[in-house]
């Protein structure tokens, strides 16, 4: 395994998604873990990620006492990647300085030694274009250890110690802006490391059903709640492969679901899937539960104790009615979601999985019964589409666009029941991604919605003036939503969207668009 230790960067999950695109196994844990947490994994290479802090900030985040030891008694090769770099240079007897000149974005650097980093295809004197974002630099570098390279003022842009297996990157070979970077990461990884590609989706799928067969005994039933995503439902087909009809799957309607999804997903899962699925009608007991309540975060509170309440009745009853005892309960939760659940401490990371408590993680009461199988909680969201393609999933549910766990809940801000803001949502949100399918641009965006904006704009309809609802239209591109951009519509589609929505939907006399990337927003507006 190639092990990723992560400082806090907004990047340490790409690093991890690069290396798993070269077909190489590796995973991220928190760079301030205990020695145990990184032993125990064995890895063959370590990668320190970047960082937010100075190396000589009072609460800098390092590696555990006995890392150095470790590594070069194991003979671990070992890659810092800017603050990762830094980290190295100063506990080896190096010394990090601010820069005179910081450098971020773009820069030009200059290879000054053939090193393994840059394979056998950079000569000294070759120069090639990455993306840093630094303050301090390393002026001083430990015993046997050679600059490879410099930026174009002059500060070390990479180094390397091949005697102790120690490389560094001041730059970020990570991201697309560093056109090379991938052709670093790969030397480094085969040529330096020896590294054999070889992780195939495949396999992941073998292990995960022969670790599901291994935990769940011959007469341990298991619960799965289907939203209807990807996720829940690549989870729910792997686990029914894994242990047939023990698998038990219920879908709730919630009563904060999208126009005819109920009909639409239960056909699905019955025609398509061949799973066994139970369809619960828990409006009355969602909607009651969220009247009056506005504030975003009580919401999903308030939604996802239902939930729970909902797989612990569906459990009674399947031992009450018949006599089969639901031990597991199946989660789709996703790697992004388990790296963002806990960023190392210090590292001033506020992503938006720590800020909105998402249902599926972190919010299930503590002393639930069920005992949680998570098959997908090592991969991103590209992978469990491959999974599921894999499992025969039918590709048009793969290319679902992604639908957060509190339903619609977070997208009519405020009350979700006052007056008829749910019906007026579905409507406006049916005819969006209708016509973004008409327009044959649905597979190109990660993720489009309508919102409810707890407001009244006047407007003149038929010759009246009206004092009606207005709606926002969100529609981002993203890799795996942890960051977003807002996607460019053409004016004529807007054009033709906002005059349908305001003349087919009651109630509305205002189209917006959020133009808003992520960060500084996020994607969902609760
Ligand atoms: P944000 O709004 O945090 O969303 O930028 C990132 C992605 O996560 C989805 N999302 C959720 N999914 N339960 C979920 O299962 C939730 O509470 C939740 N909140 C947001 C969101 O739709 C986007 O794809």
């Amino acid at each position: 395994v190639v092990l990723i230790l992560d400082f806090g960067s907004q990047y340490t999950h790409l690093i991890t998604r690069r290396i798993r695109s070269l077909s190489v196994f590796s995973l991220c844990i928190s760079g301030t873990s205990p020695l145990k947490s990184i032993t125990d994994l064995n890895p063959s290479v370590i990668i320190l990620s970047g960082g937010p802090h100075s190396v000589h900030a009072p609460n800098a985040p390092c590696f555990p006492d006995g890392f150095i030891e470790y590594v070069e008694s194991k003979g671990v090769f070992v890659l810092g990647i800017c603050y990762g770099l830094q980290l190295i240079v100063e506990r080896l007897g190096g010394c990090v300085r601010a820069g005179e000149k910081q450098e971020y974005g773009r820069m030009e650097i200059e290879v000054e030694k053939a090193c393994g980093l840059f394979g056998g295809s950079k000569k000294v004197g070759d120069k090639q274009v990455v993306w840093m974002s630094h303050g301090d630099e390393a002026v001083k570098l430990p015993d046997g250890f050679e600059v490879a390279a410099r930026s174009q003022q002059g500060s070390v842009a990479a180094v390397e110690c091949p005697g102790r297996r120690f490389y560094g990157l001041q730059y970020h070979p990570e991201v697309t802006h560093s056109p090379e970077g991938m052709e670093t990461l790969r030397y480094f990884l085969f040529d330096v490391c020896g590294v054999t590609a070889g992780w195939k989706m495949e396999d992941v799928l073998d292990e995960e059903i022969k670790v599901i067969q291994g935990k769940v005994g011959p007469e341990d039933h298991v619960i799965c709640a289907l939203s209807g995503g990807v996720d829940s439902t690549v989870a729910a087909t792997l686990v029914h492969k894994a242990i047939g009809d023990r698998l038990h799957c219920v879908f709730v309607d919630n009563g904060l679901l999208r126009y005819k999804e109920r009909e639409r997903v239960m056909e699905t899962f019955e025609r398509d899937l061949h799973l066994p699925v139970t369809c619960v009608d828990a409006t009355e007991q969602f909607l009651s539960k969220l009247k009056g309540v506005v504030d975003p975060e009580m919401k999903r509170k308030i939604i996802g104790k239902e939930f729970i309440c909902i797989f612990d009745d569906f459990a009674q009853r399947l031992e009450r009615d018949l006599g089969k005892k639901a031990v597991y309960l199946v989660q789709g939760t996703l790697y992004p979601d388990v790296i963002e659940s806990c960023p190392p401490p210090g590292s001033g990371r506020t992503h938006s999985h720590t800020i909105k408590s998402h249902h599926n993680v972190g919010g299930l009461p503590k002393d639930m019964k069920l005992k949680l199988i998570e098959p997908l909680k090592l991969l991103f969201k590209d992978e469990v589409r491959e999974l599921g393609r894999i499992l025969e999933v039918p590709s048009a549910f793969l290319k679902r666009h992604p639908f957060p766990g509190p339903g619609l809940a977070v997208r009519v801000l405020g009350d979700v029941t006052e007056g008829n803001a749910l019906e007026i949502l579905r409507q406006v949100d049916e005819i969006f991604i209708q016509s973004i399918k008409d327009a044959g641009i649905y597979d190109t965006i990660w993720q489009a919605f309508a919102v409810f904006l707890p407001i009244r704009s006047v407007g003149v309809q038929g010759d009246q003036r009206t004092h009606s609802h207005v709606v926002a239209l969100r529609a981002v591109t993203s890799q795996d939503g942890m960051t977003a951009d807002w996607y460019n519509f053409e004016h004529k589609f807007l054009d033709d969207v906002a005059r349908k929505i305001c003349n087919s939907v009651r109630g509305v006399n205002r189209v917006v668009q959020d133009i808003t990337s992520k960060p500084p927003s996020t994607i969902e507006w609760e």
